[in-house]
């Protein structure tokens, strides 16, 4: 399978052996927030290749599959005999249990989704900080019935008598529960147990670290050849190209398309920023018209993103072949993007995930996939927040570190309707208003996206002694862990009074404001 080129001079302390699971690169992201540097290996890696890379540990993923299931996923028998620590983690501790001679069986009535309380039976290892009764995700359908010979159970639940298991004597752990995410309350703890404890792993793996190699990578991947970025002004794509300049200076180019939809101010923000102030070769393009009259007369939001992304493609294209040639494109794919394009399953002959198809507005300002570059993509394992401080450690701003997501196609979807040049400069207006007065209130980092959107009717109001007749503007404000799912803000009244006040008195063309208060689902953030 794909993963990180491994870098000669530095071999991983955690080794994780993946099974399939969609945790798995998770667990690899608490490893590091424990300082200790981990990759993410196929389970087919074999117990010479183990041997040779020397981890101090090795962690055995979860996976949708059965044990007992003829074409599972099983490791090479081999790594029990290397004499290096093993946590087995869900279908990792199944494995463990079935190839070293214990019993897995489907739990007629016992499978166990959610939140349990772990009952700690034995506390001088594996679990030594655990709090009884922490609660702990549990996600099986198969569990353990007896345990191979030298094992013994650490913790039970309600429904599972060996929720975590060892054998002290071989240093080899296994949790039937997932201490990796956010809802297992002691996982950290008991990761860290297994990182520093059993396994003696140092914590050295920092941003910095991360930096160093990741420059050192693309150094020896590019060599003097050339490499494109198409910068947004976003974290992921400012991040990158902060990174690049850093590892290759002027063989980077940056393209900016402007395609009319930005922010207030925004794209001479950001020409500003990264040309002026550091001198990263940035090329303007300015689309504007392009795109505004290709949006002329559509009205589906589907095919107001369709025509944005097949337009930013083409300008991309052209403006490529003009600038060009380059050798390489740079993107700031992250790891929660390479999830949504990869399944779960797990091709039995090259141990390669299988691939399904992404979400189709995500793609939206993306590239399409047949063009002719190779890849550079640095960020690829890291999720959000360890890009946030990548970037920060890179001396970004926190203006553009802590900004809030911006969707590709931007106030073209804000606009519901046909897009004209006078609802842009309309909406534009409240934006810049809903912006300020959010910052003024401290309320910024406080929620995920805080934004206007407008709407294409009309209502009645009144303005001095003159009717009017003019578009609402909607406060969209939400709060979010990653966008998947949100709340609405609860902004105080105060706030929604001065937002409401200076866009009614300030912009031209609305005479009213209204609040959207409905949370994602059933709501989406955007409203196109
Ligand atoms: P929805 O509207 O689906 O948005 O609840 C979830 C998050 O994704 C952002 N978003 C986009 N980002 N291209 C992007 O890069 C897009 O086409 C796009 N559409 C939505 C949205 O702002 C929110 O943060």
């Amino acid at each position: 399978m794909s993963s990180f080129t491994l870098d000669k001079e530095r071999n991983p302390a955690i080794i994780i052996l993946d099974f399939g699971s969609q945790y798995s690169e998770l667990i690899a992201r608490r490893i590091r927030e424990t300082q200790v540097y981990s990759l993410v290996m196929s389970y087919m890696t074999s117990a010479e290749e183990l041997k040779e890379l020397g981890p101090k540990g090795i962690i055995l993923s979860g996976g949708p599959s059965s044990v007992y299931e003829s074409g599972a996923p099983l490791c090479d028998p081999g790594i029990w005999e290397l004499g290096i620590p093993i946590l087995g983690v869900c279908y990792g501790m199944q494995l463990m249990v079935h190839q070293l001679g214990g019993v897995v069986n489907a739990a007629t009535g016992k499978a166990e989704y959610g939140k349990a309380p772990l009952e700690v039976d034995d506390s001088t290892s594996l679990l030594r900080t655990l709090m009884n009764g922490s609660t702990m995700w549990m996600s099986h359908g198969d569990s353990v019935e007896s345990l191979p010979q030298d094992f013994t159970s650490l913790a039970h639940t309600n429904s599972t008598p060996n929720a975590a298991i060892a054998c002290h004597r071989r240093s080899l752990y296994g949790v039937q529960f997932h201490p990796e995410v956010v809802h297992s309350l002691g996982g950290m703890s008991l990761i860290r147990n297994f990182v520093y404890d059993i396994c003696k792993c140092e914590p050295n793996w920092t941003t910095n670290t991360f930096i160093d190699e990741a420059i050192s990578q693309v150094q020896n991947q590019v060599g003097d050849k050339r490499v494109l970025l198409a910068l947004s002004g976003g974290v992921d794509s400012s991040t990158l190209a902060f990174l690049l300049n850093k590892a290759i200076g002027n063989q980077l180019t940056c393209m900016f398309i402007d395609q009319g939809f930005m922010r207030k101010g925004e794209p001479e923000f950001l020409m500003k920023f990264f040309d002026d102030k550091f001198h990263i070769n940035v090329q303007y393009i300015n689309a504007r018209q392009r795109f505004i009259s290709k949006l002329k007369g559509i009205v589906d939001p589907e095919k107001k993103r369709k025509i944005i992304g097949n337009e930013f493609i083409r300008v991309f294209e052209e403006e490529s072949a003009r600038l060009g040639p380059f050798d390489y494109l740079a993107q700031g794919t992250l790891y929660p993007d390479v999830i949504e394009s990869s399944g779960t399953n797990i091709d039995p002959k090259t141990g390669d995930r299988i691939a399904v198809k992404i979400k189709s507005h995500h793609n939206v300002g993306g590239l399409p996939k047949d063009l002719q570059f190779k890849l550079v993509e640095p960020l690829k394992k890291l999720f959000k927040d360890e890009v946030r401080k990548v970037g920060q450690s890179l001396g970004l701003p926190d203006e553009i570190v802590r900004r809030h997501p911006f969707p590709g196609p931007g106030l073209a979807i804000r606009i519901l309707g046909e897009v004209t040049d006078e609802k842009l400069t309309c909406l534009r207006d409240a934006d810049l208003i809903v912006r300020e007065e959010i910052r003024r209130s401290g309320l910024y980092h406080d929620v995920w996206q805080a934004f206007a959107v407008l709407l294409p009717v009309y209502s009645v109001g009144v303005m001095g002694d003159q009717r009017t007749y003019a578009w609402p503007i909607v406060l969209r404000c939400v709060s979010s862990e990653d966008g998947m799912t949100a709340d609405w803000s609860r902004i105080p009244y105060e706030t929604l009074e001065r937002i409401s006040n200076r866009i009614v008195n300030e912009v031209h063309g609305v005479n009213r404001v209204v609040l959207d208060i409905t949370s994602k689902p059933p709501g989406t953030i955007e409203w196109e």
